[in-house]
């Protein structure tokens, strides 16, 4: 670097020429570093899937590396280990405390939203960070996705109670392709930034989650925010963009004093910079890590071989590119965009993905400029699908989510801008809480919840831990407590692959390849009949004779089987045809004799709760059920008026796109 810096001494990385082959000196101010590989790495990269015993055979090696800390716990973390795992989030803890004897723990911390989608009242959040503590949380990594730190008051003092590090966050977020613009430009971090040194921060964390930053932004925005605080600063970062490795390197000639890294097998792609490259890059300068690059391969070497076999089915093999131009193009979380695609996929509509690249901005805009990251990127996401797939030209926001009236409400807290008052208005019509809507802290207006919760789960939960897991996800959290007692037994989905079930499947996958299995017997078909016609195909250089019958209704049928409808008394038929939309569907032809307007899924979810039962009497427009997809609820309407004749599916059930929930006579 030619220009010569500010800053102290420290600040600079110093490379010294001595013989660290033989003796490698101690580093001046060595860069600490976090591992995230046992919780935003394989969030990240397998769903959030990782289980507790794949993570014990590395656990007491990566205690030996010398992390600042450890992240294993929050995010993720508790809604996929209790709904998809069968594992007991807090049980998690406790077991992992016992291999690593020395490195502290670190969790994501969703401020108010702890571990999931919405505010939780005061006394859901006092008990819960009082419970993380309790079980072992060391580092509480806290971040509001609006950064509105009146959404910390409340964790933050569960935190200092407890005598635990808080870790206070700004998300990054921009709105140009480089950090600046009028909302999200350095005096607003160095504010931020500023707020949580006042409210007793220990460290501050730029949480980049989308892989956003520029290497050269990260250098100013780190020289800034030493210039202006004395808490450590840390840096998360994906990689998603490419840019992390390079953002790292600005950062740490910079002054940053933390990183966050995986172990190379959990790293790049949408996780993180991996930790050996960079401890290679600073040996022998003043930030050297100190770490032992060989305990770092043997660690490697187990998680490559033993571990990862068992999730590679997970990873996303559809692209070879190890970055995502889009995230580049967009300024949108790579997370997010994936979610975009498959809920648009759900719904046969990948061909409006370029309609849904336009509107976001426009959505995220009008609902006051605010970052996107759990849970505004699924809230601004799913209602950008919605506008996608149900406006029309008279009329926006034909459907709006749940959580986008509690955002205009003020339930999340304060946006960045003003959220568009047309917008406001319209999703306030009708909002239960009021029209008009509120300035003050969120938590404020929501009453406690922890004594219903404990009155509802009754017996069911043992002890506070369960009841949590309940007042969090009040529908999986109950199907869990009934897996874990024994109520109910847990399907064979939730169960773990071992890793001889997973050799046996690559065995086989391969000899199919190789073409070493045996064929399977043809199915028997129905009789020739007397109209069959033989048409000459050919597919590339082959040809095949083909024989064509037609089916009784004169146009060839296809029998069309929804996935996941496998409880449903019947199945819809529709013809090779063209489908017709589903309202137009008989209600007889597809539920048996019961006749009358079918009210179908309008996209594949959970129901959350159905507010009718058959022999009731709607009105058109009248909230029939909560139906929640990609973690956004639904309300869904009745389409005519008239009686309930039949309902299908009831609450905790899944269902598909178009599937048929209830008819209406
Ligand atoms: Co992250």
């Amino acid at each position: 670097m030619a220009k010569k810096r500010q800053g102290s001494k420290h600040d600079q990385v110093q490379v010294t020429t001595m013989d660290y082959k033989r003796k490698r000196p101690k580093a001046e101010n060595p860069v600490k570093i976090q591992d995230l590989t046992l919780r935003d790495g394989h969030q990240s990269l397998f769903a959030t899937r990782g289980r507790t015993e794949d993570m014990i055979p590395v656990a007491e090696m990566m205690d030996k590396v010398g992390f600042w800390a450890v992240e294993v716990w929050g995010g993720a973390t508790f809604d996929t280990m209790h709904r998809f795992l069968n594992e007991d989030p807090w049980e998690r803890l406790r077991t992992l405390k016992r291999y690593f004897k020395s490195t502290p723990f670190s969790m994501l911390l969703r401020g108010q939203n702890l571990v999931g989608y919405r505010n939780y009242p005061d006394d859901v959040a006092e008990a819960f960070v009082d419970r993380a503590a309790a079980n072992g949380m060391d580092v509480f990594r806290t971040f509001d996705a609006l950064n509105d730190y009146r959404n910390f008051e409340t964790v933050v003092k569960g935190i200092k109670k407890a005598g635990k590090h808080f870790q206070g966050c700004i998300c990054y977020t921009m709105t140009e392709p480089r950090m600046g613009g009028d909302v999200y430009n350095l005096d607003y971090y160095v504010k931020k930034a500023k707020a949580l040194e006042s409210m007793g921060a220990d460290s501050i964390c730029i949480k980049d989650m989308a892989g956003l930053i520029a290497p050269y932004d990260a250098y100013d925005l780190i020289k800034a925010l030493k210039q202006a605080v004395k808490a450590p600063i840390h840096l998360h970062s994906h990689f998603t963009s490419g840019m992390a490795s390079m953002s790292h390197l600005k950062a740490i000639e910079a002054g940053v004093d933390i990183l966050d890294t995986c172990m190379s097998p959990y790293a790049f792609r949408t996780s993180h910079p991996a930790v050996e490259p960079l401890v290679m890059a600073l040996l022998g300068t003043n930030r050297d890590t100190g770490f032992d690059i060989r305990l770092l391969a043997k660690i490697n070497e187990v998680l490559e071989k033993e571990i990862l076999p068992k999730y590679r089915h997970l990873l996303d093999d559809t692209k070879v590119s190890i970055i995502d131009i889009n995230v580049l193009l967009h300024q949108t979380p790579g997370g997010m965009l994936s979610n975009l695609v498959n809920q648009l996929r759900e719904m046969n509509a990948l061909d409006k993905l370029d309609q849904v690249y336009e509107e976001l901005p426009r959505v995220r805009k009008e609902l006051g400029q605010i970052p996107l990251v759990t849970p505004t990127s699924q809230i601004v996401g799913i209602q950008t699908v919605n506008n996608v797939l149900f406006d029309d030209k008279k009329e926006r926001y034909k459907m709006i989510t749940a959580q986008v009236k509690d955002l205009c409400y003020g339930l999340y807290g304060k946006t960045a801008v003003p959220i568009d008052p047309k917008v406001q208005k319209k999703a306030l019509k009708g909002y239960p809480r009021g029209e008009k809507p509120i300035t003050c802290r969120p938590a404020d207006v929501l009453k406690p919840e922890l004594k219903d919760v404990q009155k509802d789960v009754g017996g069911l939960a043992k002890d506070l831990d369960d009841q949590l897991v309940c007042a969090l996800y009040p529908v999986t959290g109950r199907r869990f407590l009934k897996w874990k007692y024994g109520i109910e037994e847990a399907p064979d989905s939730v169960k773990a692959k071992t890793l001889d079930a997973v050799k046996a499947e690559e065995e086989r996958v391969r000899k199919a390849k190789a073409g070493d299995l045996i064929e399977k017997k043809p199915k028997k078909g129905p009789p020739k009949g007397l109209n069959l016609r033989t048409f000459k195909v050919f597919v590339d250089n082959e040809y095949f004779e083909v024989g064509v019958e037609e089916g009784a209704g004169g146009t060839p049928v296809v029998s069309y089987v929804q996935p996941g409808a496998a409880s449903q008394p019947a199945q819809v038929a529709q013809t090779a045809a063209p489908p017709p939309p589903p309202d137009s569907v008989p209600a007889a032809a597809a539920e048996g004799d019961v006749e009358g307007k079918p009210l179908t899924a309008p996209m594949p979810g959970l129901i959350i709760s159905v507010a009718v039962k058959v022999g009731d009497t709607v009105q058109e427009g009248d909230p029939v059920l909560v139906l929640e997809a990609m973690k956004m609820e639904n309300s869904i309407p009745a389409p005519v008026s008239g009686t309930i004749k039949a309902v299908y599916f009831g609450s905790g059930d899944s269902v598909s796109k178009d599937d048929v929930i209830c008819v209406i006579g």
